[in-house]
């Protein structure tokens, strides 16, 4: 233990390994991420088997490469953490058991993290990492003297190198597993959040994935529909997102998808509610009746399965097997979909007079969603932050910083930690 507050965290909780090692949850000293994109790319979606198995092989060079990055050894650590959940079963349970032995080896405090949590945090960590220390002293250095862990005086004076984090952030987590708006508020150290939205079925990401897959295009479906988009009218398809049914939920049905179970639904404001299903069936329906479902077949032969396919197909191969009809397809769902988060983001943010706006997961790296957000959070006067792009998809640092307050204030992980697939954030 150096008493430099270091941290190393683990994640594992879908397809990327990922560990790294962030000083006082607000310096990145190593961030080591192992993308499985390529085992999953061919069956358009995530396999849970293989990203058991691909975890198995990849956690212990990405733990090593975090660690040698980073300039530490185990020796160096104050606290390993890892996530918890939600996620896949399998895929959780590879690095809640790596972490745990490294934990128990070593004489560590063990710190359960949940992934929504993780990725709130990475907005967070960013901010601090591009902001100025407030104090002369700046954040801890390596050599810095050791910290008396875990006082209350040490809390504060953490704080005080750092600018306090905002009052009240409304945060909205859009990845492809998620479509969550919460409020975090940070009290005595320690965050907490209440669900204020979320999707009933699909994540949004999961829309994207699913209409690329559709179109022939690859996996994840997001990058690929973000540049693509840039080439077609966003207003040449007009989809609607309707309100969603207060009814359906009320009446007690069950939620249709393992994101939609992560937390409850009754006492949400309807008007904050998403459903993504929807619109990819009226993507569906749109190829249908235009006959495009041929092109899409030809396409995927020609950028992913064909004899003749590149072996690393690149946007400008997309391009040019994608008529004008399909990119303005593609500019339309697009625009609709962040049309959407937008829309719902800003009226929960105004209901609940929050000034602050915070993007965060896989979607939030999206360029129109970016760009529309910025300016509406100017039109608005509030403040809209994202995390940078690396650390907008899934990666362990933004796990790390979730973890120290928690770090600060004891919170440790019992020594039968298990994974919890369905693990809901706040209340
Ligand atoms: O946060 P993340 O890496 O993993 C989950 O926790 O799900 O998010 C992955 C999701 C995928 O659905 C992917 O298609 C989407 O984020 N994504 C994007 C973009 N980059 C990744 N969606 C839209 N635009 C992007 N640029
Ligand atoms: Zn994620």
């Amino acid at each position: 233990m150096s008493g430099r507050g270091l941290i190393l965290a683990i994640e594992s909780s879908c397809d990327e390994t990922a560990a790294a090692v962030v000083e006082r949850g607000a310096r990145t000293l190593s961030s080591a991420v192992a993308s499985q994109i390529t085992t999953h790319a061919r069956y358009g979606g995530v396999v849970p088997e293989l990203a058991s198995r691909e975890h198995l092989r990849a956690i212990v060079p990405v733990v090593r490469a975090a660690l040698t990055q980073a300039n530490v050894t185990l020796a160096d650590l104050d606290a390993i953490a890892v996530t918890s959940g939600p996620g896949l079963a399998g895929a959780l349970l590879v690095g809640i058991t790596y972490a745990k032995a490294l934990a128990f080896a070593n004489g560590l405090p063990l710190i359960a993290v949940n992934h929504l949590e993780g990725h709130i945090h990475a907005v967070l960590l960013n901010e601090r990492e591009s902001a100025p220390p407030a104090s002369k002293d700046g954040p801890q250095t390596p050599g810095a003297p050791p910290f008396p862990r875990c006082s209350a005086e040490r809390v504060g004076d953490h704080e005080a190198q750092f600018p306090a984090d905002p009052e009240s952030s409304l945060a909205l987590v859009v990845s492809g597993g998620h479509t969550h708006l919460y409020l975090a508020r940070p009290a005595d150290g320690i965050w907490h959040y209440s669900l204020i939205g979320r999707t009933l079925d699909d994540a949004a990401g999961e829309a994207y994935d699913k209409v690329a897959k559709l179109l022939g295009l690859g996996y994840p479906g997001g990058p690929w529909i973000d540049a693509l988009a840039q080439h077609g009218n966003p207003h040449a398809v007009p989809f609607a997102f309707s309100q969603v049914k207060t009814k359906l939920h009320l009446a007690g049905k069950a939620p249709r998808t393992k994101a939609a179970r992560t937390a409850p639904i009754a006492n949400l404001d309807p008007h904050f509610l998403f459903s993504f299903s929807g619109i990819k069936t009226a993507v569906l329906r749109y190829v249908e009746l235009n006959n495009l479902r041929p092109e899409a077949e030809a396409r995927r032969d020609a950028l992913f399965t064909g004899p003749d396919a590149p072996a690393r197909p690149t946007i400008e191969d997309a391009l040019a097997t994608c008529d004008p009809q399909t990119l303005d397809l593609i500019a339309s769902f697009q625009h609709a979909v962040v049309g959407d988060l937008l829309k719902k983001t800003f009226a929960a943010a105004e209901s609940l007079g929050a000034r602050r706006i915070l993007v965060t997961g896989g979607v939030a790296a999206n360029r129109e969603l970016r760009s529309r957000f910025t300016t509406e959070a100017a039109r608005r006067s509030v403040s809209v932050s994202f995390p940078t792009l690396a650390l907008s998809t899934d990666n362990a640092a933004m796990i790390a910083a979730a973890a120290w307050p928690r770090f600060l204030s004891r919170d440790f992980a019992p020594t039968d930690l298990s994974a919890d697939p369905s693990l809901a954030l706040g209340r």
